[in-house]
């Protein structure tokens, strides 16, 4: 089969690469020159896992290559995956224009039968709304070309897209038509005849599903931050607590650890967009809205708890930053609570020296227009960043912070004051390795 993915950022690029792996023939589209030339190259605009080699083999095998050219990348698909970027706006609302524009450029062009297939997150009525782009551009064209609107909502996790997408928990399918259903089933037989799960189901649910599914996620999260608080606050002890609730099995144990809270691009957008459009049907989502207040709350509590540690006055003192992504295993920073932790942090009077292992460049480009850059310093490894710090903050549970001896931080860093926003050591070896140790849900008493 022919497919156009149009947007070559995390998931255009990943699911492009993927469906070429399964042995499709796939046309990446993105509207950014660089990037284009840059994969024509070989070079790889993101960090992710494994992605690397999935380009390079599905290139070299003729099943994946790259375009600027949307005439071209329609021209040569049956079907094509709207893979742009839907970020909030200010009100909360999901951005839909890179979304219509596609759609228009499509209507556009396209000569013959279609299945345009909605990968982006999208509002509920998404489809619809592409639908009628795309008619009015054909009927403008003198036109009446049949063509299918799909809603394949995208659920891989960045730090383990490949993983996600080549062995995913299930396939939803949001379908109109049996044609287009047809088509869909044919593109996922690779999965299928895995016994992966597809599941069909009508357009409406399928794009429902995809918030459903962040909100849910993002509200366990946050719920299982405030019982970290209140253990602080009561003496009981988080991590006995989310042992003894995460072996209920109708709780399940993951997405159980306390910490800074969720960021990252779709989270926080995807809360915020979901309880837009409950107002705009005249529903309250009180949980969400809830849940969006308490995750920002709680960066905001974790750089107090450091804040109140110096008595407010970080002026003259240096902290060491560790993990800047908003998660393991990607160099994507944004809405990365680590942002938050340092403009703070410098706001209050602290020279930072901050160090993660991929998102270094990011987070330079990010601050390149700050006014004083001496107060960051980028360090090379995690041990320069302890170089003559009077504490270190650590906001990303990368694998190598995990493994690091604790019992070198005593006499790496100025004074033996650890803050951990992601609770990743045992404090009782914290404990022995002569740390003051500060973690989420840490007992005050
Ligand atoms: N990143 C994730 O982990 C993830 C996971 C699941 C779903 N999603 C959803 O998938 C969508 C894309 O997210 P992303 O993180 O891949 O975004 P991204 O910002 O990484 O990439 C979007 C790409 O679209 C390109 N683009 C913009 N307008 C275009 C146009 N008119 N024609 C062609 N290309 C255009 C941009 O240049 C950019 O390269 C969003 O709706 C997001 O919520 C993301």
């Amino acid at each position: 089969m022919h497919l156009a993915m149009i947007g070559v950022g995390y998931v255009g690029l990943v699911s492009g690469a993927c469906f070429a792996e399964a042995g499709q023939t796939v046309i990446c589209m993105d509207v950014d020159p660089q990037k284009i030339e840059g994969l024509r190259r070989g070079e790889i605009p993101i960090y992710e896992p494994g992605l690397e080699d999935f380009v390079r083999r599905n290139v070299a095998a003729g099943r994946l290559s790259f375009t600027t050219d949307l005439n071209d990348a329609v021209d040569r698909s049956q079907v094509i995956f709207i893979c742009v970027g839907t970020p909030s706006r200010e009100d909360g609302s999901a951005d839909l224009h890179y979304v219509d524009e596609v759609a228009r450029g499509i209507g556009r062009t396209m000569d013959a039968y279609k299945v345009i297939v909605n990968k982006s997150t999208v509002p509920v009525g998404t489809a619809r709304r592409v639908r009628r782009l795309v008619s009015k551009e054909l009927a403008r064209r003198g036109l009446d070309l049949e063509f299918d609107v799909v809603s394949n909502p995208e659920f891989l996790r960045e730090g383990s897209a490949l993983h996600d997408f080549m062995q995913p928990d299930r396939t939803v399918v949001g379908v109109e038509s049996a044609k287009a259903r047809q088509l869909m089933a044919e593109l996922y037989r690779y999965w299928t005849e895995k016994k992966f799960p597809l599941y069909f189901m009508d357009v409406a649910s399928a794009e429902m599903t995809k918030y459903a599914a962040n909100a849910f996620l993002a509200t366990k999260i946050t719920f299982m931050n405030e019982i970290a608080n209140l253990c602080a606050l009561s003496g009981a002890n988080i991590d006995q607590v989310r042992v003894g609730i995460g072996s209920d099995s109708r709780i399940g144990d993951r997405f159980l650890f306390p910490g800074l809270g969720y960021g990252g691009s779709c989270f926080p957008k995807d809360v915020k967009a979901l309880i837009y459009m409950g107002k705009t049907m005249g529903y309250n989502f009180n949980i969400l809205e809830a849940t969006n207040l308490v995750n920002q709350a709680q960066r905001h509590r974790f750089i107090f708890t450091i804040g109140s540690f110096f008595d407010h006055q970080l002026d003259g003192k240096t902290l060491a930053l560790w993990g800047l992504a908003f998660k393991p295993n990607t160099d994507d920073i944004r809405e990365a609570p680590a942002l938050t932790v340092m403009e703070r942090l410098l706001d209050l009077g602290a020279d930072l020296r901050v160090y993660d292992p991929v998102a270094m460049l990011e987070v330079q480009k990010h601050y390149e227009n700050y006014p004083y850059p001496e107060r960051i310093v980028y360090a090379p490894t995690p041990e320069a960043a302890l170089e003559g710090a009077d504490a270190l903050v650590i906001n990303t549970e990368w694998d190598v912070f995990r493994q690091f001896d604790v019992s070198r931080l005593k006499n790496l860093l100025k004074a033996p004051v650890v803050f951990d926003g992601r609770n990743i050591y045992d404090p009782a070896q914290m404990k022995q390795a002569g740390i003051h140790y500060f973690y989420i849900g840490k007992p005050i008493y």
